[in-house]
């Protein structure tokens, strides 16, 4: 199979090395790709935001297979430019993106299929929204409802700080997509990550994972990208995995095929488990970066046939083997992060890789030659174990050989799982 992989972070080089193994690969090519990811693909200097120019190369290339990391492209609808040019692919079409490119949209297939989620409403102009959060009282939360990196949610403790988050999303503080606001009962419990492939009609669980979406260590200061994560989840018990897929999975891939959208691609569901279960905080319609990284250390089958299956309605003839053993990642990330940072600092050394130990590559490009770090978060030092606390160990040990001055990393990832174990 003439696979092209698209993305350049740290999920898509994990997704890279593990697809690089397939017997069934034949030719392998990555647009843009990073360093890491040229070990295992050829770079093609293709702009991804142009999808006529991603058909072309697929059309030149005799590509047979698409799969498309992040979610951005997918919410622009690469997807439906593939498929319309009959090239397959991972990856939802633009109006299934909705999932996770509108919370709004999200929220209403919760309401109407009665899937565990946050009581919400949704606003259009700040007077409103203000009266409904006096009339709720705090702790709430404030969600702008477009993508917004990440940064576009505010969980506020009083109601002066949900006052002035609805402020900030009417302000313009992100763009359109502050453009309406969804705010939305505070939930109260542990969060975990479940992922799930989708072919419209099959679903197939994949594996739970946990991040650590907080820059400093003991979850403190502002939010990132995610600057750590390790798999499985300790708080994702058979039970509640089970009640996952029935409560929220089900009926949401269920509620995309009656709408006319039917989902293909990965169901990334955050979740949080409260004393009532599990309750959907959030819909992503593409791996987790970086839980993608732990989740491809565990996976045992060979995933090109698992994401291929996505795209042809066969998820129902393939299943998935996952190593018992923990994985455990740590960002590297450039000082300054999420702030601003210093770009092109020099990465001396990166150590070897072991069993049950890689260093995935995420913001990392060559400059003249060498390695260095592009941007906010760098490399993803990633090792399995048998306990949490094992693998946490091998990976801060690796991470300890990186040689890389404007690098840092938490110190602490893991520590639920590890603090369980004991
Ligand atoms: P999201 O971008 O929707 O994942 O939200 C970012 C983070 O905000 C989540 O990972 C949670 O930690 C927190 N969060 C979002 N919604 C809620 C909620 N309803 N209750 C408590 N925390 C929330
Ligand atoms: N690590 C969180 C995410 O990929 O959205």
């Amino acid at each position: 199979m003439r696979v092209l992989l698209i993305g350049s972070g740290g999920r898509e080089h994990a997704l890279a090395w593990k697809l690089a193994q397939s017997p069934l690969m034949t030719e392998f090519h990555a647009a843009p790709g990073n360093p890491g990811i040229a070990e295992h693909a050829t770079l093609a200097p293709i702009d991804i935001d142009n999808h006529d120019a991603v058909v072309a190369f697929c059309n030149d290339k005799a590509i047979d297979f698409v799969v498309v990391g992040p979610e951005a492209p997918l919410v622009a609808g690469i997807a439906d430019a593939l498929r319309a040019a009959d090239i397959a692919v991972f990856g939802p079409s633009a109006a299934a993106a909705q999932l996770e490119g509108s919370k709004g949209f999200t929220k209403d297939i919760c309401a109407r299929y009665n899937i565990p989620t946050g009581a919400y409403q949704r606003f259009n102009n700040a007077p409103k929204a203000k009266a409904y959060v006096r009339a709720q009282g705090a702790p709430i939360v404030v969600k702008a409802d477009g993508l917004a990196a990440g940064k576009g949610v505010t969980v506020a403790m009083t109601i002066d700080e949900a006052l002035a988050a609805i402020d900030d999303c009417f302000e313009g503080a992100f763009g359109e997509a502050g453009a309406e606001v969804v705010i939305e009962a505070y939930l109260d419990g542990e969060e975990a990550s479940f992922f799930c492939l989708c072919d419209g009609k099959h679903v197939l669980a994949l594996a739970t994972a946990q991040d650590h979406k907080r820059v400093g260590d003991g979850d403190t200061g502002p939010n990132t990208g995610g600057m750590g994560a390790y798999s499985p989840a300790p708080v994702m018990t058979t039970e509640m995995v089970e009640r996952t897929m029935k409560e929220i999975i089900e009926p949401t891939m269920r509620g995309m095929a009656e709408s006319g959208h039917p989902f293909s691609g990965v169901f990334f569901a955050g979740l949080m488990i409260t004393a009532k279960g599990p309750e959907l905080i959030e819909y992503n319609v593409r791996f987790g970066d970086p839980e993608c990284q732990v989740l491809m250390m565990r996976l045992k089958s060979d995933l090109l046939p698992l994401l291929y299956a996505c795209a042809n309605g066969t998820l129902d003839q393939v299943t998935a083997e996952w190593s018992e053993d923990p994985a455990l990642t740590v960002v590297m990330a450039s000082k300054g992060y999420p702030g601003s940072y210093a770009k092109n600092t020099p990465i001396a050394a990166l150590p070897a890789d072991g069993e049950g130990e890689k260093v995935f590559h995420a913001g990392t490009g060559l400059k003249d030659g060498a390695l260095v770090a592009t941007g906010g978060r760098v490399l993803n030092i990633t090792a399995t174990g048998k306990t949490v606390g094992e693998a946490k160990e091998r990976a801060y040990a690796l991470a300890g050989k990186v040689k890389w001055d404007n690098g840092f990393y938490r110190n602490d990832i893991g520590w639920r799982a590890v603090e369980r174990e004991m």
